[in-house]
């Protein structure tokens, strides 16, 4: 895989990615798992989930369809084998192995639910991603993706600082500058409709205040910050401390039960003709 196609390795190999899909995943899953049970899949489904990082919904996926097959692939190694040795004990219908998205080593309609989480916003070319996942997936089967949009951030403002504004400038110059959509969440939608698929439905994991604990949604942003401020103060208008400064005021906005913070999360999902 070239750079190119990985313009975040650095920062889905760090050790705040591990923290941020744990924490991701405590915030999300509860409101994702019903979406999983909308599809008609059979008892023993082919499941494909690709960017699967450490396995954190690889698992839950087998435990929640307990006759099914779960492959999960991913292009950083230490992911996966973390995923393999946590999960040992589901290793009769949990694998995972290391593949790229852009081409996977599976024939035509392999799986009957395809599931791509946080991982479109990071790849260019979510298009071409986008088809090859369809390619996998069988006709009949499901499509679901969370796919995210950094304009879909909402805080208040924190004394001289409004995250507003953070988000507004970093989102498309951090995106240029990589080469990626961070506007994805709501390009989806296009994209399913562009490739034909049916039954397209956009539903949203909403991590805020009320909903999710506050230090689980304080672990998501401490993991953001750790793993990419130094990267924010090389590729947009902030500095690092800049971006530092605005993390933390948004982490303590997160804190003070008083405020209201919300991450609108798109979860866009299709059937395949
Ligand atoms: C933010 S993580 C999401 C992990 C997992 N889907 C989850 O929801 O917990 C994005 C993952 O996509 C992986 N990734 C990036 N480019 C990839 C590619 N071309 N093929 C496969 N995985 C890729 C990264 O290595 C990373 O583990």
């Amino acid at each position: 895989m070239t750079g190119d196609l990985n313009p975040q390795a650095a920062q889905m190999a760090d050790e705040s990615m591990v923290r941020n899909l744990d924490a991701q995943a405590r915030a999300i899953w509860p409101q994702e798992e019903p979406l999983f049970q909308r599809y008609a899949v059979r008892p023993d489904a082919r499941i494909l989930d690709a960017g699967c990082g450490t396995g954190e919904i690889s698992s839950r996926l087998a435990v929640l369809f307990p006759h099914a097959r779960v492959m999960g692939v991913d292009i950083i190694d230490s992911h996966l084998e973390r995923g393999r040795a946590r999960y040992s004990s589901l290793a009769s219908r949990l694998t995972f192995a290391h593949q790229s998205v852009f081409d996977l080593q599976e024939p035509d309609g392999a799986f009957d639910l395809t599931v791509c989480r946080h991982v479109l916003h990071a790849v260019p070319h979510a298009e071409r991603v986008v088809r090859e996942l369809v390619r996998v997936t069988r006709s009949g089967g499901y499509l679901h993706v969370l796919a995210e949009d950094y304009r879909m951030l909402h805080f208040q403002r924190r004394g001289e600082l409004d995250p507003s504004d953070f988000w507004h400038a970093v989102a498309p110059q951090f995106g240029s500058a990589t080469g990626t959509d961070l506007f994805v969440g709501r390009n989806a939608f296009t994209i399913f409709t562009g490739l034909g698929l049916e039954a397209i439905a956009v539903d949203y994991a909403i991590v805020d205040s009320v909903r999710t604990p506050r230090e689980t949604f304080a672990a998501i942003l401490e993991a953001w910050r750790d793993g990419y401020v130094e990267s924010i103060g090389e590729l947009t208008e902030f500095s690092r401390d800049e971006a530092s400064a605005y993390f933390e005021a948004m982490i303590e906005s997160i804190r003070d039960p008083g405020a209201y913070a919300a991450w609108m999360v798109p979860i866009v999902s299709a059937s395949v003709p």
